[in-house]
């Protein structure tokens, strides 16, 4: 595997192995790094679906809050190359923040210089209620990733679906020449959603964070318990109800502090006040981010999100 860190390196490695040959593929996953077995199975698809599979790991700092995790957030490169080596994977783009931010990227967003994109919409609720400028981090970076790399297909997980709905209209409406894939959640044995983020968390805490994904379920549940004639409705208000009297326990507890729960329409991510028995394909997104402040380290917050799509 090769492993570059500039962008020249980048254009110099595809014009010798692709060069101008159309029937060649490259299959393209972004990553932050800290990899899990979530990440690795967009690696897996990408490598069958394609010809050459880049990975990039680069823990962006422009979707950061300068009150969030930047300086602490995993860092586990070694390994990283150890796992995208086993993968088989063709080059890893590692770049460096002076490499992908040639002007700066201080964390104060008011004195931000160079380009940026925003996808207005989309971006300002759910996630972006919390995380104001998070998106137009992530939109601005899988930018400049996409004009390094050049690939067919990129590939991204449910589990951030918001990040993914933005990033196709992103594609779409800038008329950017790759194809976006979303691939399912991966979780624990437990239910619990795989991330970075989990190693944050004691073994206790991370027992309990499964809660999260049984609380969705609750919902989930109800939902497909519906008549399929579409005559049947449940309102949103008594679906959240039903997530939150699972949770309630850790709630009382002081584990989890609810940032939203969301019962939003798949594509539009616009929050719905009543549901019917889903058909033709998917419809509703069920979503969530919650606080779970560790037992044995109470100083540690985490945040972590999950969603289901119906
Ligand atoms: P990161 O959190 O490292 O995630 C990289 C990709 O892996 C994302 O598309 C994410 O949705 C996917 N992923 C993470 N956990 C997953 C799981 N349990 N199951 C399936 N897929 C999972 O998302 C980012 O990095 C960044 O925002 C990035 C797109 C790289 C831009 O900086």
């Amino acid at each position: 595997m090769k492993v570059l860190h500039t962008v020249k390196e980048v254009v110099e490695w595809r014009t010798k192995e692709i060069g101008d040959r159309r029937k060649i593929s490259v299959g393209f996953v972004p990553t932050m790094g800290c990899l899990h077995q979530g990440h690795a199975t967009l690696i897996k698809t990408s490598k069958q679906e394609n010809d050459f599979t880049v990975v990039s790991i680069f823990v962006n700092p422009s979707q950061f809050a300068p009150t969030e995790d930047l300086d602490q957030y995993p860092r586990t490169l070694p390994e990283d190359i150890k796992l995208l080596e086993s993968l088989g994977v063709d080059m890893l783009f590692a770049p460096t923040a002076k490499v992908m931010y040639p002007q700066g990227i201080p964390l104060d967003v008011t004195v931000q210089r160079g380009p940026f994109v925003s996808v207005l919409g989309v971006s300002e609720m759910l996630e972006g209620t919390t995380r104001p400028n998070f998106f137009r981090g992530v939109a601005t970076v899988v930018t400049k990733l996409l004009n390094i790399v050049l690939p067919d297909i990129a590939y991204f997980g449910q589990k951030d679906i918001q990040q993914f709905t933005v990033l196709q209209v992103m594609v779409n409406e800038l008329f950017m020449n790759t194809k976006l894939k979303m691939m399912p959640i991966v979780r624990g044995e437990n239910g619990l959603a795989l991330s970075s983020r989990n190693k944050y968390l004691s073994q206790e805490s991370l027992e309990i964070a499964t809660n999260i994904y049984k609380g969705l379920n609750e919902a989930k549940l109800q939902i497909e318990s519906l008549n399929n004639d579409g005559g049947e409705i449940k309102s949103r208000d008594e679906l959240v109800q039903l997530v939150l009297n699972k949770w309630k326990p850790f709630i009382d507890l002081n584990d989890f502090k609810v940032d939203y729960i969301s019962i939003a329409n798949w594509g539009t991510l616009t929050e719905v006040t009543e549901v019917k028995a889903p058909k033709d394909g998917f419809q509703y997104i069920i979503s969530c981010a919650v606080y779970v402040t560790d037992r044995v380290d109470k100083s540690r917050k985490v945040r972590l999100i999950d969603n289901i799509v119906l």
